[in-house]
């Protein structure tokens, strides 16, 4: 990270330097640790310094395609919540959280906005009745030393027959995780089809780092 130097030392740059490169240092068994230290601090520093909007982009790119009325939406990943309060500004969900890190789901829960929070690792096959949701959206779940493309079958297993799945992929891990791949394979097989796919930056603050944002259809499970 030779850049980093050039930045002053709590610039956005900066800041978001250190948080990569704590993310590439952390192996995927103590990344829950970068977490319990960082949700204090996570909205203030993503939102308020680096005008993060991830879950805005996911937000309204699944907004603008779900039915009217009512839905039950997982939030994969949830965090400290963002992504269900930009989906809750543009609609009335019935919206439940998973997470695996406590202290994060502590700071989602202190907001009010889910009807349950559920712990778990997201790479494992969920502790959810399958085919539940009418809808899944994430934001920031997708990214370096978090969750490959591997969570994706799981998910879906969650989502009921033409139900929608909205989120986001850090454009770096699109190839390297397996993204492409993976999406690639459950469209030719007919599990999903891609109704939105975009890329764009999602700090205001930051123009060069990019996120690609879904929305799939899934469609019932073969067998
Ligand atoms: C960058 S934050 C994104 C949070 C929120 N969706 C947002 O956009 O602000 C990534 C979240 O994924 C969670 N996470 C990482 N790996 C996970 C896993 N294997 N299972 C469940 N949650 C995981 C972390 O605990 C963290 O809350």
């Amino acid at each position: 990270m030779s850049g980093i130097q050039s930045h002053s030392q709590n610039s956005p740059q900066s800041l978001l330097a250190k948080a990569e490169k704590l993310v590439r240092e952390t192996g995927k068994g103590v990344i829950r640790g970068l977490y319990k230290y960082w949700a204090t601090t996570y909205d203030g520093m993503l939102v308020r310094r680096l005008g993060y909007r991830a879950p805005e982009l996911v937000a309204a790119a699944l907004a603008e395609r779900m039915a009217d009325g009512e839905q039950t939406v997982l939030d994969v990943g949830c965090g400290t919540g963002l992504t269900a309060k930009a989906l809750l500004a543009l609609r009335q969900d019935t919206i439940d959280g998973i997470d695996f890190s406590p202290e994060m789901l502590e700071r989602a829960r202190e907001k009010g906005l889910y009807r349950d929070l559920v712990r778990a690792d997201v790479t494992k096959p969920l502790p959810l009745p399958d085919a539940s949701y009418d809808a899944a959206i994430s934001s920031g779940l997708f990214t370096h030393g978090h969750v490959g493309s591997e969570a994706i079958p799981h998910i879906l297993a969650a989502i009921k027959p033409s139900g929608l799945f909205g989120f986001t992929v850090y454009w770096k891990v699109w190839q390297r995780a397996g993204f492409a791949r993976m999406l690639d394979e459950l469209t030719a097989s007919g599990r999903i089809e891609v109704l939105h796919h975009s890329q764009e930056s999602h700090f205001r603050v930051l123009k060069g780092q990019q996120v690609h944002t879904l929305v799939v259809r899934v469609n019932a499970a073969a067998g």
